[in-house]
């Protein structure tokens, strides 16, 4: 059974989201849904496609098969028996956002490389899974500098008005959050992709302008591209070995498996964040509108366990912070004591940092949490024994 994915007239706002930020790059639809995923007013729809399709023939290293026309590389590397997977470590390819920023899921296709997750398999076509030997590539935006880190940005640092960080984001989210905080990044799929070196480069340049110790990547979802993300921090390593450097990466920890720690903080990583949303899977499924079940609780339990291996193991080499995302439309004061809780019982002096999450994206009806309701979530905390806690205000962070 094939799908094809439409526009529904009567719900687009004609915002231009899918010309310029989240484009089409087929003349036919292969069913990538990448513009389902990324419309902010949820104007796509996924229907059946009944009309004929023939069978092309495609070579896939040196192998030959035939699939049908009209899907994506992704999809024909399926049928072809590749496991395409989300962890990092699991399947040939990884296609962990599917809407075309992490460009995780790279192949050589005639030559070229390209995203199996957006573009549509031809007739004849070659494609190798073999990209080794190629840079790997991901679409950044950035850099900027700051003057309000993130959740891990050390909390002593954030006086006065000055600037403490420079940051870049990468496009590519393995979430599908509906209150994305930062959608147009998320799904960017048409900026220019590049490599974990000219990135090192770009945000060093800023840090020196800037007179910073800090570098933030954020996202989307930093850790989806594994190579790319410890390249980067390689060679950001490489040129900034000063002591005072802070290689700072924000994280939502989904992925952030032990293994992927510890290369994280070989190549370089010394300021490490992690947001799990939430501690009920409820909570997280309804925050990060992930469906299944099951993908769900492994990610949730995922990014708990990262935070205290990361705590166990890297106490002194890192610099941690655990966010929290707050909204009383998706979390109750209740939960969020639990949390208080669960990271006492990892850390009581580990920093975190509530992030008052705004109407956006695809949840506009949500209000912004109040100056004096995020007081009360600090309060809160505060109460569960947490030392370190900075809430997120309309008016700026506030705390310890
Ligand atoms: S999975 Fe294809 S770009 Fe992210």
């Amino acid at each position: 059974m094939f799908t094809k994915v439409i526009k529904d007239d009567s719900l687009c706002r004609k915002c231009g989201f899918c010309a310029t930020v989240n484009r089409c790059l087929n003349s036919q639809c292969v069913s990538c849904l990448a513009c389902y995923l990324a419309c902010p007013y949820e104007a796509r729809r996924i229907v059946l496609d009944e009309s004929p399709r023939k069978m092309i023939n495609v070579i896939v290293d040196g192998v030959p098969y035939y699939v049908p026309e009209r899907i994506t590389i992704k999809e024909a590397l399926r049928l072809c028996g590749y496991e395409v997977g989300i962890y990092p470590d699991e399947g040939i390819i990884q296609a962990p956002c599917s809407s075309g920023g992490c460009w995780s899921c790279a192949v050589i296709a005639n030559g070229e490389v390209v995203r199996a997750c957006l573009t549509g398999v031809k007739d004849g076509m070659k494609i190798s899974t073999d990209t080794r030997h190629i840079m790997p590539l991901r679409i950044i935006h950035g850099p900027e500098p700051h003057t309000v880190g993130g959740k891990a940005t050390p909390w002593f640092e954030e006086k006065g008005r000055r600037y403490i960080e420079v940051a870049i984001w990468t496009a590519g989210c393995n979430l599908r959050c509906r209150s994305c905080q930062n959608y147009s990044v998320t799904y960017d799929n048409s900026s220019k992709p590049i490599s974990p070196i000219e990135a090192a480069r770009e945000i060093t340049y800023y840090r020196r302008i800037y007179g910073v110790k800090g570098m933030a990547i954020s996202g989307g979802e930093p850790t989806l591209n594994r190579r790319w993300l410890i390249e980067y921090f390689r060679e950001l390593r490489r040129l900034n070995p000063d002591k005072g450097a802070r290689l700072h990466l924000d994280s939502n920890g989904t992925l952030l498996t032990p293994a992927y720690i510890d290369e994280l903080v070989e190549a370089g990583a010394n300021n490490i964040g992690v947001e799990p949303k939430g501690i009920r899977v409820e909570t997280f499924m309804n925050i990060t509108g992930i469906t299944d079940r099951s993908l769900a609780e492994r990610y949730l339990k995922t990014s708990w366990e990262a935070v205290k291996y990361l705590v166990d193991n890297y106490r002194d080499k890192v610099y941690i912070g655990v966010g929290i995302p707050y909204n009383s439309a998706f979390m109750s004061l209740e939960e969020l004591a639990e949390i208080g809780d669960k990271i006492n019982s990892i850390d009581p002096e580990v920093q975190v940092c509530v992030l008052d999450y705004f109407p956006t994206f695809r949840r506009r009806e949500i209000k912004r949490p109040r100056y004096k309701e995020m007081l009360k979530v600090r309060e809160i905390l505060n109460g569960r024994g947490l030392k370190y806690v900075i809430v997120q205000t309309i008016y700026g962070h506030v705390g310890p």
